[in-house]
């Protein structure tokens, strides 16, 4: 092997035979460290030394706190761009021209109906306080039932023609989740309006004849979608590409991605975030939550995060959104808790031995509270951006025809014994 190559060399004191393995990518390939010890596992809880695929998405530098998208800042993204465009950017590799944006708008417009059956009888099959997420799943993934064509998953045009369905019928899924939840009656998809505004008269509409939106509630969500459009491989994208890797269709897979999403240590954390400030109640009672998270009686929610060891970048552009919208909507009441919680943990140091700074999720919530939403929407106010990250990968997974996933385990039960029939078996159990 050339020395030019950065290197490690492993070596099995067993046998004293030892395999050379070149460094690519900042990675170890598994088959070289096979050649060697083909039955010794590499064991990762939790999967934090693993690198399970090459991606040319995402780019995430978690000890500089950096975010890039196809090679681009998420300052820069978020600041100028618009959530199509980044969606477009996410699946396509590079950002649209002027045509290409326009043909992309205008397909994405023209797909954002369900079918009659969703309002008239799935919806309603629901019981009258289900949460918004429960729904979504469910309706992402009845929708695979209503394109099988999906299931051609090695057709790129095919494919393409459903995920540009899938990132514009998720706003309407979302929001009929709901209004359903609300007891609201759906409100259709208005095809002259731009995705974000769209979305949000589903959501927000009542009897008027069109629904207004004020520029800076439009520009904050736009902002919001953009941020959390795509993340690298965390736990969602993770089942979207494992679901995706039995070829499995991409509403299906987005299905289990959405329903990853929706746990409280991963999407869920806005919401738990505002339940937790809430619960907080005073700004007195700070100094006491911050003590009992650090007596081992539950987690700061919305801090800490596996890659970002410093302060998450989205988390930074999210605070400075929040101020612009509550110019126009008014301080949200639990601000200044949540301010002075993080005030009192990035100066503990419990929290910096462990490198624990706020999240996306930690301002995220507030601002949707601001902004008009229950916070049993706010994980589905994420599910709807990060699907085109979802679709992203689950193409380029496809693009790379990998292989299905199938890691190993290392198995610590019983040995083998032998089966005892029910009337021998002792009465009290080991
Ligand atoms: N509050 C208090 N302690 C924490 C927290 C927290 N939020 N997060 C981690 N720790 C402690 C943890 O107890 C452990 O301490 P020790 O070493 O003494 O046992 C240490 O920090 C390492 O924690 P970990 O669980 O090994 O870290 P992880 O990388 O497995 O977990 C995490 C990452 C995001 C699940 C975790 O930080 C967490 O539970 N945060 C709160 C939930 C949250 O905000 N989730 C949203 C993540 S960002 C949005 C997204 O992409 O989903």
């Amino acid at each position: 092997m050339s020395n030019s190559v950065e290197s490690i060399t492993v070596t099995d004191n067993r046998t004293g035979n030892s395999v050379e393995i070149p460094i690519q990518s900042g990675g170890v390939s598994s088959t070289e460290w096979a050649k060697l010890l083909g039955n010794i596992w590499y064991y990762d809880p939790g999967l934090g030394q693993t690198a399970m695929v090459e991606s040319s998405i995402a780019e995430i530098n978690g000890e500089e706190g950096i975010l890039r998208y196809r090679g681009y800042p998420i300052e820069q993204l978020a600041e100028n761009a618009t959530y199509l465009e980044v969606a477009y950017l996410l699946i396509n590799g590079e950002l649209p021209n002027k045509k290409q944006y326009q043909q992309w708008e205008l397909d994405i417009t023209h797909h954002t109906y369900l079918h009659e059956n969703f309002r008239r009888r799935f919806f309603e099959s629901f019981h009258y306080d289900a949460h918004p997420m429960g729904i979504l799943i469910s309706t992402i993934a009845a929708l695979s039932t209503f394109y099988p064509e999906a299931k051609n998953v090695d057709d790129p045009q095919i494919r393409m023609r459903h995920i540009n369905r899938l990132i514009a019928k998720i706003p309407t899924a979302a929001a009929g989740a709901q209004r359903f939840s609300s007891g609201l009656p759906l409100v259709f998809p208005d095809n002259d309006l731009d995705y974000i505004t769209n979305f949000l008269s589903m959501m927000f509409k009542i009897a008027e004849p069109r629904y207004e939106c004020d520029p800076v509630i439009k520009q904050a969500l736009e902002k919001l979608f953009i941020l959390h459009a795509d993340h690298g491989q965390n736990c969602s994208t993770f089942a979207a590409r494992v679901v995706g890797s039995a070829q499995t269709d991409p509403y299906s897979s987005v299905a289990a991605a959405t329903a990853a999403l929706y746990g409280p240590l991963h999407g869920g954390a806005n919401e738990a975030v505002l339940k937790m400030l809430a619960g907080i109640g005073s700004y007195d009672q700070v100094e006491g939550f911050i003590e009992s998270v650090k007596g081992g009686q539950g987690r700061l929610m919305g801090f800490g995060h596996r890659v970002y060891k410093n302060y998450d970048p989205r988390a930074r552009i999210i605070k400075k959104a929040a101020d612009q919208v509550f110019e126009v909507t008014g301080k949200n009441h639990l601000l200044d808790i949540a301010l002075k919680l993080e005030e009192h943990a990035l100066a503990d140091e419990y929290f910096i031995s462990r490198n624990l700074y706020p999240n996306v999720d930690f301002y995220s919530g507030l601002i949707y509270e601001a902004l008009g939403f229950d916070p049993d929407m706010f994980t589905v106010l994420f599910a709807i951006p990060r699907t085109a990250g979802w679709l992203a990968h689950w193409n380029e997974a496809r693009e790379q025809q990998g292989r299905i996933m199938r890691p190993r385990q290392l198995y610590t039960g019983e040995g083998k014994r032998d089966f005892v029939p029910l009337s021998k078996r002792p009465k009290s159990p080991k």
